[in-house]
């Protein structure tokens, strides 16, 4: 399905911050939780109304509320890093982990974790990780999500590589995908250029 590369000049902006060498781990947590919520603001330009009527001071009239659940599927670590920011717009969101990391020689992922939520079938199904690279963790958490049974998926990142865009549209045609920024390519390390370096590390200063 469709890729659609999110270029707002408040995302721009804020994603040039992050890929600073220089820039903190505070900053970069902040920047990329910022990112997330105005993202998810186009991501979810489809999701469903419910009308109902409610009364104004001076009258009543049908309003429209999101009751169509919605599940956010971050895979840890570095998805956690977008969660909060994405949660601050969708407040009734639930949350359903996958915890997933790259082997440094094959860059395959490796599953360590995975649970999920009880109405994920019937939910909006929003698989978060600020980098997709080979494509490899983003492919196998959809291929889990499908697994417990999501019916309605889409992906949403920060930055992608074209490597990785192309492997998610093979291995999942009916997912649609979402990046603040389509980059280059990939070095022979599997990491994208120009990037922003490791995520999860710089999320969580591990490096
Ligand atoms: C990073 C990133 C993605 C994955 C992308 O995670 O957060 O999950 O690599 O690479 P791929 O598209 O080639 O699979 P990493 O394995 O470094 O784990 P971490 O989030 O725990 O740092
Ligand atoms: N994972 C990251 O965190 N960064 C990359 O550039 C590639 C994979």
């Amino acid at each position: 399905m469709a890729f659609t590369e999110i270029k707002h000049p408040l995302i721009v902006d804020k994603l040039t911050r992050m890929r600073r060498k220089d820039t903190s781990s505070k900053d970069f947590r902040e920047n990329l939780n910022e990112i997330g919520g105005l993202m998810v603001y186009e991501v979810f330009r489809d999701l469903p109304l419910t009308p109902g009527e409610i009364e104004t001071p001076v009258t009543k009239t049908t309003g429209y509320t999101v009751d169509q659940s919605v599940v956010l599927v971050p895979i840890i670590r570095a998805g956690l890093g977008m969660t909060a920011g994405i949660q601050q717009l969708i407040p009734t969101a639930k949350v359903a982990h996958i915890g997933l990391y790259r082997d440094e020689e094959t860059l395959e992922p490796v599953q360590y974790f995975a649970k999920p939520t009880a109405d994920i079938a019937s939910s909006y199904v929003l698989v978060v990780d600020p980098m997709l690279a080979t494509g490899g963790s983003a492919s196998k958490a959809i291929d889990i999500a499908k697994e417990w049974g999501a019916k309605t998926i889409k992906f949403i990142c920060l930055v992608a590589a074209p490597e990785g865009v192309a492997r998610l549209q093979k291995d999942h045609p009916d997912i649609d995908i979402y990046a603040a920024s389509l980059d280059e390519k990939l070095n022979d390390d599997g990491y994208i250029v120009p990037g922003l370096g490791d995520a999860g590390d710089r999320i969580f200063g591990t490096k």
